[in-house]
């Protein structure tokens, strides 16, 4: 069967049933110190507005501007003097899986190192897990990314490795997320370990018709000891040909074809970026178009420091990527394995502790950037039109992100103008 074969058979899901305020009225969130609208006209990269207010009606920013011309509106938020930000938009994290492997982190901290190995232990549990318990998981990290301001989640399958596996696993991430995102190809799984082709076969044959009716994307971990470039290009052309969009996890354990593969093909964004070489930044910054042009050719590096602080590893340099004009996301890369957190604002401080980010440069590439990773211009920024997803922090500014590692300070978080 060839891929067009299956574009014709695979159907594309709707998108999750909305959750949005419908005819509840109008909000008015005001007393708001500093605004973060992600929106070029205000001050600087971040478009700052102080002394703001912002009104939302079904869902959606309907209006922004100085709190003195703010509409009379139904009900009211007082943001008492805090920043408001639009939702984080976390653009990689593997939710469905089964097990533990806490003893693999602390083998890790004891000297051992990370080799991706450990997926096949999680492939395990999954397999063995019922519906009911793959999909607790989901909404327990669903929720906890909820209340550290994660609005916008993209979710991978990965450890099913199985057609009926991985059919579930996105069935089960698509009650949740848009951003559903097919992982057949995370590792050979042992009952393929001397047949890597056949496994290939099956990931672009009856695994993607099962898979894709609920997924978005289409990924492949491109790694030495997972899947080579031939492997990775033949499973991204058969995603793109029956619709998804490409991504690729590159260049995490060490140098490789990875992310010059997902320049080469389009990809909405390349994963990791911790191992890059100067023709691997060039491919990424010729991809940089603008983005008011209309035309969306952008591939984003997405890096995911939280996999390198779990596994002791050096961090990606992001000011190497900033410098040559890529755009660059921050994303949690939440597995049970190389970064079990769902925290978006850990990954900040991170970025901007550890991988030489200014907090503006790290605040955009976890909200507008995570959008760009997502090719999504609904979210990620806060102006008419935009979904209401958004944040209050307990403090004035979002510089405190950064500047208070590890302190709780998302204090109330609308998705869809709900609040949560
Ligand atoms: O993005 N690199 C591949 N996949 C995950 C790790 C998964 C695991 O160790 O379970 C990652 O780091
Ligand atoms: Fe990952």
């Amino acid at each position: 069967m060839t891929p067009g074969d299956w574009a014709r058979r695979v159907t594309r899901p709707g998108p999750p049933v909305g959750r949005a305020a419908r005819g509840t009225g109008s909000l008015l969130v005001d007393n708001i110190g500093e605004l973060v609208t992600n929106v070029a006209d205000g001050d600087g990269p971040l478009g700052l507005r102080r002394d703001a207010a912002l009104l939302v009606e079904d869902g959606q920013v309907v209006w922004t501007g100085p709190a003195r011309d703010a509409p009379a509106a139904d009900r009211r938020i007082d943001a008492e003097g805090g920043a408001v930000l639009p939702g984080f938009v976390d653009s990689h994290a593997h939710l469905v899986f089964a097990g533990d492997r806490a003893a693999e982190f602390a083998a890790r901290m004891a000297g051992q190192p990370y080799t991706g190995g450990g997926i096949r232990t999680t492939v395990g549990a999954t397999r063995a897990a019922t519906d009911d318990e793959l999909r607790a998981t989901v909404r327990r990290l669903r929720g906890e990314a909820m209340r550290q301001g994660t609005t916008t989640l993209e979710i991978k399958s990965g450890y099913g490795l199985t057609v009926a596996d991985e059919a579930r696993s996105l069935r089960i991430a698509a009650e949740v997320s848009e951003d559903t995102t097919f992982l057949g190809a995370h590792v050979v799984p042992t009952e393929y370990a001397d047949r890597p082709d056949d496994y290939v076969g099956l990931v672009c044959g009856p695994m993607l018709a099962a898979a894709a009716p609920y997924a978005r994307w289409i990924d492949v971990f491109c790694e030495r000891g997972a899947f080579d470039v031939d492997h990775a290009r033949a499973i991204l052309a058969c995603g793109q040909a029956v619709g998804l969009g490409a991504r690729v996890h590159a260049n995490q354990l060490g140098p490789g074809p990875g992310v010059r593969l997902g320049v080469e093909l389009g990809a909405a964004s390349v994963d990791h970026c911790t191992h890059l070489t100067d023709a691997d930044v060039d491919a990424l910054a010729s991809t940089s178009v603008d983005w008011t042009s209309g035309a969306v050719t952008t591939t984003v590096a997405t890096l995911l420091p939280g996999a390198e602080f779990s596994t002791r590893s050096p961090y990606p340099d992001a000011r190497r990527l900033l410098d040559a004009g890529v755009t660059v996301a921050l994303a949690t890369d939440c597995n049970p394995g190389s970064s079990y957190t769902s925290s978006m604002p850990f990954c900040v401080a991170l970025a901007v502790r550890e991988m030489r980010m200014t907090p503006a440069e790290a605040v955009w590439a976890a909200t507008a950037g995570g959008a760009r990773a997502l090719r999504r211009d609904d979210v990620g920024v806060l102006r008419p039109g935009a979904r209401a997803d958004l944040m209050i922090l307990d403090a004035p500014s979002h510089l405190h992100l950064a500047y208070r590692p590890g302190v709780p300070l998302i204090r109330r978080v609308l998705h869809h103008g709900v609040p949560q």
